[in-house]
This record gives structure tokens, sequence and C-alpha cells, in this order.
């Protein structure tokens, strides 16, 4: 395969698109759009963000010591990128993009009631990056859509329909199909044991 070196960017696809929602200590309740999200760990389950330090949510997250990330559908993505497009400080972004706030179990910050996914986190470390934050949240509790528990055989992520984000390219895509079962189709190049 021939290559183009694209030099040091941030081009790297798929990533999540998610919600990051939080609450001042004022009491307002704010929600931007991050695609620098992942699990990094799950024992203890944790949970990584990384936000520029001029973004309201990060003022927020110092000021409650939590925050929750909400997987995007695929019907929200106007909605998220409205989300990244302005800040909490100049917008009711809640209000604007018509988004639900729900109480969480167990955070202060809200979750996003359209998202079909939320990840309660209450804030552990952080590690600075230039502007950027390394956010570490402990995952306190995961709230998943019930209408995903309809069928037989476990969660079936069609009904998720997550958003992906193409990273360097600036796209939204959908997911694909389903093709195969992870921890266990690469068995399938085991070597051979004799006998
Ligand atoms: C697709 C997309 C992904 C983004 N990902 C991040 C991210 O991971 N970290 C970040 O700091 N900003 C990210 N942004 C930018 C913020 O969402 C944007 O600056 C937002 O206005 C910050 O809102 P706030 O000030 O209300 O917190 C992203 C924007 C878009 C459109």
């Amino acid at each position: 395969m021939q290559k183009r070196q694209l030099g040091p960017c941030v081009t790297f696809f798929p990533q999540p698109t998610t919600l990051v929602s939080t609450v001042g200590n004022d009491g307002r309740k704010n929600v931007m759009t991050a695609s620098w999200a992942g699990i990094v760990s799950k024992t203890p389950p944790t949970m990584a963000i990384s936000l520029n330090k001029g973004r309201k949510s990060y003022q927020h997250i110092h000021e409650t010591g939590d925050f929750v990330v909400n997987m995007v559908p695929a019907s929200l993505v106007v909605e998220a990128d409205y989300c990244g497009l302005r800040s909490g400080s100049d917008d009711d972004k809640f209000e604007q993009a018509g988004l639900v706030a729900a109480d969480a179990q167990i955070v202060k910050s809200p979750l996003v009631d359209q998202c079909p996914l939320n990840v309660e986190c209450r804030f552990v470390q952080e590690v600075e990056i230039g502007d950027y934050r390394l956010i570490l949240g402990e995952i306190v509790e995961v709230n998943a859509s019930e209408e995903a528990f309809a069928s037989e055989g476990g969660m079936d992520a069609r009904t998720f329909d997550p958003l992906t984000y193409l990273g360097g390219i600036r796209e939204y895509w959908s997911l694909g199909d389903h093709v195969a079962d992870a921890y266990k189709d690469g068995s399938k190049l085991f070597k051979k044991q004799d006998g």
C-alpha cells in the first residue's frame, strides 16, 4: 500500500461523537461536543476526555467535580454540531438545541435524555497537554436505553445508531454493518494444534 505523509496532525478516525454534559456551581447546565473521548481502563472503569482549558465545560468540571459523557445517535447530528460551535458562556445550549437535561443517578451533572447511553463520571485527575487537559473520570454509573434490550441476546447496537466523527476531514458518518465478533473471530488465525 503506497502512503502519503500528512505530517504531525490530528487526522485519525473514527472517533466517537459525544456530548459532555456538566453543571456549574450556579446551577446552569451546559453541554459540549467532544470527540477526544474514550474508555481508558476497566479496573477501575475510567473514561478520558480531552478539553481545551478555555471551555466552559472545563470550568464546570472543576466546580462540581463530575461530568457525563453521552453517546450521540446519528439523529442528533445537527444538535451535536451546534454544541461544538457555540460556548455555554454565550448560549443556553440545552434550550437552543432542544436537548432535555435529565437527572443522573449519582453525579450532579445532567444526562442528555435523547442520548441512549450516558456515562456518569467523577473527576479523578488531569494531565496538562499544551492548551488541553486530559481529564480522567471514574465511571460511577452507565445508563443505557431500555429499547436496546427489547430482543434476546444482549444489547442491540442498531438501536444506538452511534454517530462517528472523522477527525482531520471534519465529517460525521454513521456506522455500517456488524462485520464480526470481538475476542472471537481473530481466533481463526490461531496456529492449528498438532493432532
Ligand atoms: C465534532 C467536534 C468535536 C469536538 N471535540 C472537542 C474535544 O474533544 N475537545 C475540546 O476541547 N473541544 C472539542 N470541540 C470543540 C468544542 O465543542 C467547542 O469549543 C464548544 O464550543 C465548547 O463548549 P463550551 O465552551 O460550552 O464548553 C469539538 C467540536 C466539534 C464540532
